[in-house]
Formats: C-alpha cells, sequence, structure tokens
C-alpha cells in the first residue's frame, strides 16, 4: 500500500562528487519498503519543480528496538530537484510518497548473484545484498539468507563519482571497480568487467540504458537469467499518467508497460531496446 508522508530531513551528507545521502524520518514507509522498490520525492512549499521525482529505496534505519524508523536515498544531482535536494538542511521537510514499484522477486536459495551498476545505479543494491545475504529482512520479513556470495560490478565516469562502495564492503559483497577515465579500478566501462562464462546464479543490473542493453546482451550471450532496474523518467509515480512507459515483448508480439508500476525491475530479455548498441 502507498503511503503519502511529509518527513522531516534527518541528514543530507555528502558523499562524493555531487552525491549525497539523504535521510528521512519515516517509520511507516520505511516498514513497508522492500529492496528494488522506489520513492517519489517532492520539495513543499514550491512550484518548481512542481513534479515529484523518483529515487532507489537505499537502506532502512533501525531504533533501539530494531524496528525501522528512517530510510536512506542516495542521490546524484544532475537538475534542478537535485541541485535544490542537496541545499535541504537537517530537519527541513520533503514530501514523499511509497513504497512504489515491483521490487526484486526473491530468487531463492542461489550459489550466487551478481550486481551491475553504472553510474548512480548502484543504489537498489545494497538493501539487496543484505537481504539475500540474510542479514536483515524487510517490509517485516524476517530474515533470510539466499546466497554467502555477491560481486558488485560497479563504473563510474572517475574516481570522486563512487558513492558507497564501503556501505557494500562492509555487508561482504566482493566489490570490481571501473572507471571510464581509469583513476579507480580498470580503466573502461563497467560490462568490461563482465565475466566471459554465465555467473552460478542470477545477475541484477542498474544504470544508463546502453549499460543495460549491452549487460542484456552478454546476458544473452551467456544464457545468463538477468533483470534490469530501468531508472526511467517518471512524472507520478503511480500509473496515472503514462510518462514512463517502455517496450515489452509479450506472447503476441509488445506491449507498453508503466515502469512505475510494472517495474522499475524486468526481465532484460523481455526488453526491447530504444537505442540499439550495434
Ligand atoms: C525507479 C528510479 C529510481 C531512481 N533512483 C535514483 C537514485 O537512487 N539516485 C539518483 O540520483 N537518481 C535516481 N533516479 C534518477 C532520478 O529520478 C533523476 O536523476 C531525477 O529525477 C533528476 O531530477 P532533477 O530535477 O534533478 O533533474 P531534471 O532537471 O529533471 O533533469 C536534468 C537532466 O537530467 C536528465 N534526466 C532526468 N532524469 C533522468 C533519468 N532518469 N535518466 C536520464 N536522464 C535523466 C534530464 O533529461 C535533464 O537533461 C531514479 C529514477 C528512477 C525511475
Ligand atoms: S510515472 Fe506516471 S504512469 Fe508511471
Amino acid at each position: 500500500m502507498m503511503l503519502q508522508r511529509t518527513a522531516p530531513t534527518l541528514e543530507n551528507v555528502r558523499i562524493a562528487q555531487r552525491t549525497y545521502r539523504l535521510r528521512l524520518e519515516c517509520p511507516e514507509i520505511a516498514a513497508r519498503i522492500r529492496p528494488g522498490q522506489f520513492l517519489m520525492l517532492r520539495l513543499p512549499n514550491t512550484s518548481d519543480p512542481l513534479l515529484g521525482r523518483p529515487f532507489a529505496f537505499y537502506d532502512t534505519i533501525d531504533d533501539t528496538s530494531g524496528r525501522p524508523f528512517a530510510l536512506d536515498v542516495v542521490y546524484l544531482v544532475v537538475g534542478k530537484m537535485t541541485s535544490r535536494l542537496a541545499d535541504v538542511r537537517a530537519g527541513e521537510p520533503i514530501e514523499l510518497w511509497g513504497p512504489l514499484g515491483n521490487g526484486f522477486a526473491d530468487p531463492g536459495p542461489i550459489d550466487e548473484a551478481l550486481f551491475v551498476a553504472g553510474g548512480i545505479g548502484q543504489t537498489p543494491f545494497l538493501a539487496f545484498a543484505r537481504q539475500l545475504l540474510g542479514r536483515r529482512g524487510y517490509a517485516g520479513a524476517a530474515a533470510q539468507q539466499r546466497t554467502e556470495r555477491i560481486r558488485l560490478l560497479y563504473g563510474v565516469r572517475s574516481a570522486d563519482l563512487a558513492a558507497g562502495i564501503e556501505d557494500f564492503r562492509a555487508q561482504g559483497v566482493d566489490v570490481a571497480l571501473a572507471s571510464d577515465d581509469g583513476s579507480l579500478g580498470q580503466r573502461g566501462y563497467v560490462t568490461q568487467l563482465l565475466p566471459t562464462t554465465a555467473p552460478r546464479g542470477p545477475v541484477y543490473g542498474c544504470g544508463p540504458e546502453p549499460m543495460l542493453h549491452a549487460l542484456a546482451q552478454w546476458a544473452k550471450h551467456v544464457s545468463a537469467r538477468c533483470w534490469v532496474s530501468l531508472e526511467t523518467p517518471m512524472a507520478c509515480g503511480i500509473g496515472a499518467c503514462f510518462s514512463c512507459v517502455t517496450r515489452v515483448q509479450t506472447d503476441t508480439g509488445w506491449d507498453y508497460k508503466r515502469v512505475c508500476v510494472d517495474g522499475p525491475i524486468f526481465d532484460a530479455a523481455k526488453l526491447l531496446w530504444e537505442h540499439p548498441n550495434d
């Protein structure tokens, strides 16, 4: 069930170049949200921008009795809303609605999981890593371990944009890095870190569409099961405006699906990519 709240900001801290972690006190949404779902955030008392913006749920924070009372979002400043968000101070209110979207499906017990993130695409994966490793449950579910091994391939343009690597390593995730300019990890695209054979478990990707398209092509080539989280721009987040559609294969051809309600997680093999890599 989607909730709409105005929540006080607890922290809004810079964690990398143009990248911030925003912590909002919102126990009702924190108690309901699952990995892979997202939130719409809006700045109150302004019509500029008028519309909210979608952000992946990064993680929840528990109170002393172990109940989630706050949630984190990690965002990159790219335009109007995110620039203004960076100026928000502790105590100031933010409007939010969520949980939104389908979230990651439970893969059941698996040998390993491979996460592939580009740009700000690491954000949906921290809570999912904790869930799969059995470190915690979400939305009232008990913690249940699905794997002991998660590898994150994470690519950024340059080292100063890398955010949250220590959060992943602290959970026991094995992190491999790439950067366009060679200032962090291997020089080149994150997809150049992909193995030549299929991993022993599902693959999950999030990042710019050309990266996800390349990942989907690789997954098809090595016969890996691959799920991607799309970052399509959205106006409402609740299925009402059709601003977020993407084309998905169906039994009879293809159909438009709304990323906000049918996604943001999709089977990579079913997506019809708008920007061919070939
Ligand atoms: C499900 C979902 C989860 C997301 N999670 C995160 C997250 O965890 N952290 C994060 O930083 N961002 C995330 N995004 C992207 C985020 O919503 C946009 O960066 C944000 O809406 C930009 O708002 P703005 O007003 O600052 O930029 P605008 O002023 O609206 O846009 C500035 C520029 O960025 C471009 N732009 C805006 N949105 C996107 C987009 N989604 N993809 C490509 N270009 C875009 C515009 O075309 C424009 O050129 C997510 C998007 C979706 C759909
Ligand atoms: S954002 Fe309005 S329908 Fe998806």
